[in-house]
């Protein structure tokens, strides 16, 4: 069936008030979708799906019987945990890092890429890695580019609030949420996976942080081959080595250097269509911005690139708007000041 043989299925049922079959018909047009790689559309259908159901279900206007996998209780729970369930266009040329990171990533892919023939060789496929570095450096970044260059759907998990919403539950709830991700073939991506490190100030019981780490470690080795986990912390130091020694990969995302700060100004101008009312400045302003993350200077050039715009808004010649460098110099010295308050 095409997608539109399902959609006058859908407005059919509809029409007829009969939930049952509209809710089957929904169903195998998601179905279709992830086969024929409309998996954002799949995504949106699934979770309209899912909000309905929740609906009918507290508002007791339908008994539910199907379809049977949307409502098991165990994806509920878990959905809580996980923030996203994405598809990633990033790929490579969004990120800006050291030579030495991209060949790194770059194998990592490839090692994915060629399961066949390592595994001809009985040789395992690194599936772990871990993003270290400061705040605003690519490191939620590259785990998109990540998800994007393997064409894989990636959930994203916030390990912060699964260890501070349910302590206890914590080694259950991760559990299930590596499941759910094998069966569906996604990447796992832990963001703050230091945040284990706070069970031992937020748990009375001294043996939780114990277990938790445990279960990870488990979940870690019997992961399979197939199955990527993404972890990015800002303190890896704050790590269990046990853990840390599980990863394939470690890879780090400093702060930029000034050839960095080009590339980063270069990705922001978007091709010149942007242009610096001084040019001249632009070495200064690049040694001016030493120390401050990819995310502040990106941050604060789009906002000088759009503040440039609306002072010349009258006189836009061939819409190539020159950026005040003064401004962004401004720019620059409030985003230092923010952090040196930190
Ligand atoms: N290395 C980079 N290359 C290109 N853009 C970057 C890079 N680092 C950061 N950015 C820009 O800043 C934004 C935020 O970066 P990102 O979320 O990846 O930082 P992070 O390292 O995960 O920070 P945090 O530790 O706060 O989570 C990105 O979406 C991107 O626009
Ligand atoms: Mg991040």
């Amino acid at each position: 069936m095409s997608q539109l043989d399902f959609i006058r299925e859908i407005a059919k049922y509809g029409l007829e008030n009969d939930q049952e079959k509209l809710l089957a018909a929904l169903t195998e047009l998601i179905e279709h979708s992830k086969k024929t790689k409309k998996i954002n559309f799949a995504i949106q259908l699934q979770s309209l799906l899912k909000d309905a159901i929740k609906h009918q279900q507290t508002s007791g206007l339908v008994k539910v019987g199907s379809p049977k996998h949307f409502l098991r209780e165990e994806d509920k729970e878990v959905n809580e945990f996980i923030i996203e369930k994405l598809t990633s266009d990033y790929a490579f040329e969004n990120l800006v890092c050291s030579e030495p990171v991209r060949r790194e990533l770059k194998f990592f892919i490839q090692e994915h890429n060629s399961t066949e023939l390592l595994n001809k060789f009985s040789l395992p496929v690194s599936n772990k890695v871990i993003f270290h570095g400061p705040s605003g450096c690519g490191k939620t970044l590259a785990a998109y580019v990540l998800a994007g260059e393997l064409e894989k759907m990636m959930i994203v998990v916030n390990l912060g609030a699964i260890v501070s919403s349910k302590l206890g539950e914590t080694s259950k709830n991760l559990a299930k949420i590596f499941r759910k991700a094998s069966l569906e073939d996604t990447i796992i991506f832990i963001d703050e996976f230091d945040s284990l490190g706070k069970i031992r100030d937020y748990s009375q019981d001294h043996g939780e942080m114990k277990r938790v780490v445990n279960t990870i470690l488990q979940l870690f080795d019997y992961l399979p081959q197939s199955s990527v986990v993404i972890a990015a912390t800002n303190h890896l130091e704050m790590i269990d080595d046990a853990l840390l020694r599980r990863f394939d990969l470690r890879l780090k995302f400093d702060l930029p250097d000034e050839a960095h700060i080009q590339e980063i100004i270069d990705k922001t101008l978007k091709s010149n269509t942007f242009q610096f009312d001084d040019p001249k400045k632009l070495p200064a302003l690049r040694k001016k911005c030493i120390g401050l993350s990819y995310y502040s200077i990106q941050k604060s050039l789009i906002t000088s690139i759009k503040r440039s715009i609306f002072d010349n808004a009258e006189n836009l010649i061939a819409l190539k708007p020159k950026i005040d460098t003064k401004l962004w110099s401004s720019l620059i010295d409030e985003e230092k000041k923010s952090i040196s308050k930190k």
